[in-house]
């Protein structure tokens, strides 16, 4: 049976993150240089959003530069830019046809002024859509997010508007860049590497992780089914026992 015919559509991940690493690894297994890595991701992430857009998953976010990826050397941070750019408005009906709402996380400021504002067009023009919301992590690393976050509430308390006693989880949340999208339950890093790498360090917390070995340029429909279908066999017990998750099912 494929991986696909085994998952339990009443019991898919709300959120499925993805760190998609290996482009420049896979370019050079090819001989190629690094830009053609990125490109064939791009096809990969086309496939994806597709697969998850049909199987009904809400939201998958893709962390598609970090804030690190800004020391690149400049021609391959050029070069990423212009495949968003080009991107974007090539996908613009994939996203329609698909029902997909565009969102995004990250210091978005930091874009080139072009790509920043045709990606802010495009998430404004598929904002009505109802289907599976997709995030672009951009320009995004955790600790610039929990950073800013946390000068926005300092700013609060430091006015008088909060206690120091008001600062909660919810509070923290809701000045992240993900306020209003659930954590993720799934988080998949391709390429073998097994780190976070300042990726979402505080909606990660429960999170069940997955780390396939394949290049991203390499992972396919299936791989995603796979991920799914493992993530499936898992008990997640929040801190709790074995014996009272199974009660509370
Ligand atoms: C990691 O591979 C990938 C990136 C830093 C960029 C990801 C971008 C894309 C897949 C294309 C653009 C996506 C969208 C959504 C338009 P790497 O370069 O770190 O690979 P390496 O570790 O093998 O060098």
């Amino acid at each position: 049976m494929s991986y696909k015919d085994q998952i339990q559509k009443d019991q898919l991940p709300a959120h499925i993150a993805i760190i998609m690493d290996g482009n420049g690894r896979w370019a050079k297994k090819q001989g190629l240089i690094r830009a053609f890595g990125h490109k064939k991701g791009v096809q990969t992430v086309h496939e994806i959003t597709e697969a998850a857009a049909e199987l009904g998953i809400q939201y998958l976010t893709l962390y598609a530069f970090s804030t690190e990826n800004w020391n690149r050397p400049k021609e391959e941070v050029d070069m990423l830019m212009t495949l968003f750019v080009e991107t974007i408005e090539k996908e613009r009906a994939t996203l329609m046809d698909n029902n997909v709402r565009l969102l995004t996380i990250g210091d978005i400021d930091r874009l080139p002024d072009g790509a920043r504002t045709r990606f802010l067009k495009l998430i404004e023009d598929t904002s009505h859509n109802t289907g599976l919301s997709l995030v672009l992590a951009l320009s995004y690393s955790s600790r610039w997010e929990i950073t800013h976050a946390m000068q926005e509430i300092a700013k609060r308390v430091a006015s008088g508007e909060l206690k120091p006693e008001d600062v909660n989880e919810e509070l923290i949340s809701a000045n992240l860049t993900t306020a209003g999208i659930p954590d993720p339950d799934l988080l998949i890093r391709t390429s073998g590497e097994l780190r976070i790498s300042n990726f979402l360090l505080w909606q990660l917390a429960y999170a069940e992780m997955t780390f396939p070995a394949c290049l991203w340029p390499e992972f396919t429909n299936e791989d995603l089914y796979k991920a799914i279908v493992d993530y499936q066999h898992r008990e997640r017990r929040f801190g709790k026992t074995s014996e009272q998750v199974l009660v509370t099912k």
